[in-house]
Parts: structure tokens; sequence; C-alpha cells
């Protein structure tokens, strides 16, 4: 079965090397670019990953794929978009790989512990509302290696699962899980009817993990998320306590 979205990816925008197709996105979102719109570069000179920091884009072996929402819900709603991303690259991953994929809340995708994917989802407002919503995804295809500073913690799919990977079949896949996920979250604006197969996918659920935030950090076991996105985390005392996705970081211990 080809997998195919009805509206998402029209228009196709590609090109051989962008800044970042984040940026590319939202500059066309400001010329009136429409909901479903994609964007799609070989290369990024400056990819841009969560908190000011970097993602490496190398020529020929990544899929970096921006996405232009117009959403009609409230701000508060966007941060969730990054979670339907995850869960729809994990499907697409395991789909077309047959590898299974876990989900690193809030952003990234893993396999066998290590990143291949990394979501990033940018906001316009305009006179108190969502003008527009990016989510930019990059994964990583087919590298061979890695740079030593992140060969320990990134791996591709070919790493994994030994052959090429089609980038086109790979976005295709992409757009048809989110896409489906995306109307269902429009009628709601929770998360309701993603929690059992998101938690499912979760790593580290059950175990224990490190929360780092802006001000400190603590341990406790992770309990999954509930309908609004936020990771719930047992402390040591027993209470349970909601992160929301800001500038936090979640590791295994
Ligand atoms: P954490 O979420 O625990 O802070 P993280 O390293 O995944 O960890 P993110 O902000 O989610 O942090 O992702 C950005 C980081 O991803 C960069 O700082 C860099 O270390 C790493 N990175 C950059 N390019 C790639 C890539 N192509 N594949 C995997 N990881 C990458
Ligand atoms: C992260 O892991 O911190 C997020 C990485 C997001 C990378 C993608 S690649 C396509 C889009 N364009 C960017 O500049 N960033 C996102």
């Amino acid at each position: 079965m080809e997998l195919k979205a009805k509206w998402m990816g029209i228009p196709w925008n590609w090109t051989e090397e962008m800044d970042s197709t984040n940026e590319w996105a939202k500059r066309d979102a400001k010329n009136g670019a429409p909901s479903g719109a994609v964007y799609i570069a070989d290369s990024q000179t400056q990819g841009k990953g969560r908190i000011g920091r970097r993602w490496e884009t190398p020529k020929g072996s990544s899929l970096a794929l921006s996405l232009l929402l117009r959403p009609d819900f409230e701000a508060e709603h966007a941060p969730m978009l990054t979670l339907i991303m995850g869960m729809a690259a994990c499907m697409a991953i395991e789909k077309i790989t047959g590898l299974t994929a876990e989900i690193k809340w809030p952003n990234d995708v893993v396999i066998n512990k290590k990143k291949t994917t990394g979501i990033l989802t940018e906001m316009g407002m305009s006179e108190g509302k969502i003008s527009y919503v990016v989510v930019g995804i990059g994964i990583n295809l087919n590298m061979e290696s890695f740079p030593e500073e992140l060969a320990y913690k990134a791996t591709s799919l070919k790493i994994e699962c030994g052959h090429e990977i089609n980038r086109d079949e790979i976005a295709a896949a992409l757009l048809f899980y989110f896409e489906q996920y995306y109307e269902k979250f429009e009628q709601t604006h929770n998360l309701g009817f993603l929690i059992e197969e998101y938690n499912n996918h979760l790593v580290n659920r059950g175990k224990e993990v490190l929360i780092k935030e802006k001000d400190g950090e603590y341990t406790g076991i992770s309990r999954g998320i509930n309908d609004k996105g936020e990771l719930l985390v047992e402390k040591k005392d027993g209470n349970c306590v909601e992160i929301f996705s800001g500038e936090v970081s979640v590791r295994g211990l």
C-alpha cells in the first residue's frame, strides 16, 4: 500500500541547500503560503535544534523537512504537535525499516537508545492568535558514521537496518501518519486519542529518569504522558509532577 497524505505536502517545496527548512517555511508563511505546505532541503547550512542547538544535516543522507500549518486553536496547544510528529515518525520508521523506534519525550526518536530524529516546532502569532506553526523534523537516514562528538548518541536508519532508505518514501509515510493524527487532534485539542500508542513507544517508561530543568535537576520514575502532552514523573515521595515540554531534558539513568 502506498502511504500518501491527502492535503499535507501541497505544495511540496524542495531545494538542494537551505539555511534551515524551518526558517524557509517561516519566511514563506509570512508571504502567505498555505497550511500543508512542505519544505525539504538536501542539506542545511544552519540546521537548528532545540534551545539554539545545532542540527547536522549532511548532504544526501538526511531528511530535513518542515511542515507549515495554520491551525485554528490556542497557542498553548502548539507544543503538542511536536509529540504528534514524534509518534508519526515512529510509525513511519517502523513501517519502512521494520525496526522498533522509541520516543524520547518530548522531541526525539531513538533506536537502540540512540537518536535518529529531532523535532523543532516554532510558531508565529498575529493579533493574539496563531498565524502559523512550523513543525520541523530531521531524520538521519543514510549516514554510515558520525563525527566523534555525536557518535555515542546518534545513529541513522541505515546503520540500524543495514540498507539505504529512500527519502521520499519516508517523507510520504511521515505526512500520511501525521495528517491522520492532526485531523483527530483538531477535533479535541488534546492527545487522549494518542496516549496509549505514545506511551507504548516511550523510552524509559516505568524506569528512573533524570529531569534537568533550567534551575535544577531531580530523578523520578517516568509514568508516561497525559492528554496535554505533559510527562508524568513520580518522585521518591510518591508525588507525581507534570512536566511541560519547555527547556527540559529527560535522560535515562
Ligand atoms: P536532551 O534532549 O537530553 O537535552 P539532545 O542532545 O537530544 O538531548 P536536543 O536539544 O533534543 O538535545 O537536540 C539537539 C542536539 O542533537 C545537538 O546539541 C547535538 O548534540 C545533537 N545533534 C545534532 N545533529 C544531530 C544529528 N544529525 N543526529 C543526532 N543528533 C544530532
Ligand atoms: C532537536 O533535536 O533539537 C531538533 C532538531 C530539529 C531538526 C529539524 S531538520 C528540519 C528543520 N529545520 C531545522 O533547522 N531544524 C528542523
